[in-house]
This record gives C-alpha cells, sequence and structure tokens, in this order.
C-alpha cells in the first residue's frame, strides 16, 4: 500500500474557483490564518500553472526566508558528516542561494544547464504515473511553500526544503539524475498498477531514503534523508540491509515515522549497477516474478 497521499495536505478547489490546501489540525500553521492563506495562494499558482511557461513567483515572508537560511547552514553543516561525496559535489555545482528561498524557476535555471532537468510546480500530491513518468522526460514536480516558521527543522509535508536541498542537489549530479531518468522510463514502461508502486518502492528506498558505503562509512544519497535535521542523525542507527531490488519493492513503510529499515549500496557503481540496471529492464512480468521470489 502506497502511502504517499497522508502525506500531503489535501488541496481543493472551491465551485467559485478558490483553491485551498486543507491542513490538518495537527499542522504548525494551523492555527495560522495568514500562512494558510499564503499556502492557498501558492497552491493557486500550481493548478493554475501552464507547463512550458515560466513558473510563477511565490511570495515568502521575511521570517520564511530566514527558515530557509537556518535550515540550509544547519544542514549543510551535517551534510559534510553524513552525505556522499557526489552529492556534496552536486551542491557546489548547483550553488543554490543559502540566505533566501529561490523561487524554484530559478532551480530550473541552475539545473536545467547541468542535467537538463526542469521544475514543474505541484500544489500537493501528484499521480504516481504522472510524478514518475516525466522524471523520464528531465522534470521534476516541486511543492512550493515553506514549512511554518514556528517549527523551522520540522515539517508534516515535503517543502521547498526538501524538494530543492533534497532533490536538485541530487538532480545536479549527472550520475544521480541519471537514475531519476531511468526511474521515469520504468514507471513508463510498465502497464499494472502494481508494478507501478513496486516501481516507486524502490525509488523510495534509494533516491528518497537509500544510503551507501562512501569514503568507508554509512553515507545518505537519499533525498528524504538529506533534507530531514532530525533523521539525518539517526540514520546510522536504523536497520541498515543489503540492496536488494526484491525486498525494496515490496517492504511496508510508513511515511509519516522515521524509516527504521534502509538499504546499502556498496558503492554508487553498485546503485547504479542494480538499480539502474533494473529500472532500465523491468517490465510487468519480470516485477512480478520478483514478488514472488519475495514471498
Ligand atoms: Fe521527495
Amino acid at each position: 500500500m502506497f502511502e504517499e497521499a497522508q502525506y500531503f495536505a489535501p488541496v481543493a478547489t472551491r465551485d467559485d474557483g478558490t483553491v485551498e490546501v486543507e491542513l490538518a489540525a495537527s499542522h504548525p500553521g494551523f492555527a495560522d490564518p495568514v500562512y494558510r492563506a499564503r499556502r492557498n495562494a501558492i497552491a493557486a499558482l500550481a493548478v493554475d500553472y501552464v507547463p512550458g511557461t515560466p513558473i510563477p513567483t511565490a511570495e515568502y515572508t521575511l521570517q520564511e526566508h530566514e527558515v530557509w537560511a537556518l535550515v540550509s547552514r544547519e544542514l549543510a553543516t551535517k551534510h559534510r558528516v553524513y552525505a556522499t561525496a557526489e552529492y556534496l559535489d552536486a551542491v557546489e555545482r548547483l550553488g543554490l542561494p543559502g540566505d533566501r528561498i529561490p523561487q524554484l524557476q530559478e532551480v530550473s535555471e541552475l539545473l536545467y544547464p547541468l542535467t537538463g532537468f526542469r521544475y514543474i510546480p505541484a500544489a500537493g500530491l501528484v499521480p504516481l504515473r504522472e510524478f514518475y513518468g516525466v522524471l523520464a522526460d528531465g522534470f521534476f514536480h516541486s511543492t512550493q511553500y515553506i514549512r511554518h516558521h514556528s517549527t523551522p527543522l520540522y515539517t508534516p509535508e515535503p517543502d521547498v526544503v526538501h524538494e530543492v536541498i533534497g532533490h536538485a542537489n541530487s538532480l545536479a549530479s549527472d550520475r544521480y539524475a541519471r537514475l531519476y531518468r531511468v526511474a521515469g522510463e520504468a514507471a513508463r514502461r510498465v502497464e499494472s498498477d502494481a508494478a507501478l508502486e513496486f516501481v516507486s518502492k524502490v525509488f523510495w528506498f534509494t533516491l528518497e531514503f537509500g544510503v551507501m558505503t562512501d569514503q568507508d562509512e554509512l553515507r545518505a544519497y537519499g533525498a528524504g534523508i538529506l533534507s530531514s535535521y532530525g533523521e539525518i542523525e539517526e540514520f546510522r542507527g536504523m536497520d541498515i540491509r543489503p540492496l536488494d531490488i526484491a525486498r525494496m519493492g515490496t517492504t511496508q513503510y510508513d511515511i509519516t515515522k522515521y524509516q527504521d529499515v534502509l538499504f546499502r549500496a556498496d558503492s554508487l557503481d553498485h546503485l547504479e549497477d542494480v538499480v539502474g540496471g533494473f529500472w532500465a529492464t523491468c517490465d510487468d512480468e519480470s516485477i512480478a516474478r520478483l514478488v514472488a521470489d519475495a514471498r
């Protein structure tokens, strides 16, 4: 069961055309009407977005830029200890601003000349086939809002910190970007929803929450770990298993908690061989065999 839907706040378009983000009562911004109005306005930008046109500018407050600056600084310190060399090189290559939230258009303009990837604004959850499929064409769906300023180091949903510090930095690496593309090609190739879910789970346990041996220690390359202030300190203590496509594609996970089972690649070459090779060739039949063997 893929549970990403519970992770994103639902977005509703009312009869009068207004867009409303339905934050849960437990969300840090639930009781802040100014934040909620901004979330609605930012979601409306994505709902109204016309592909191929520049991404509209989101309005952020000074406090929100300060959240970005704080989180960027804290994560950069941790990345030096916990991120792979390939990711750290990609951070240098992309050169994101550290003092303010970059606009998604700006992220696209930095990324495109490096690896051909561009961002598309997303209001919330994007259907799996669409989200993964367009990776094959070099498009990445991204939320544009930032977490509530009262909890700068925590977010219940994937925000622009996750999408940009986690994913855009990874997408600035030629080798990681290639993996995103072949994941997209796999999502396009498979036909059944079950096979698509399997492909998406392998993505989850690698490009979102993957770890590998790098510089003789366990380091993270998954965007979910690299953008999470809490999780990045914890992953070395989790249940670390060898890279295994059948296990990754069939292991259940709870998106609302820290990932307690992680899969370790021996190296980036190993990741490319095993996971890149799987995505490059998988189809409904090969996935059905993997599922049967995993039982
Ligand atoms: Fe993500």
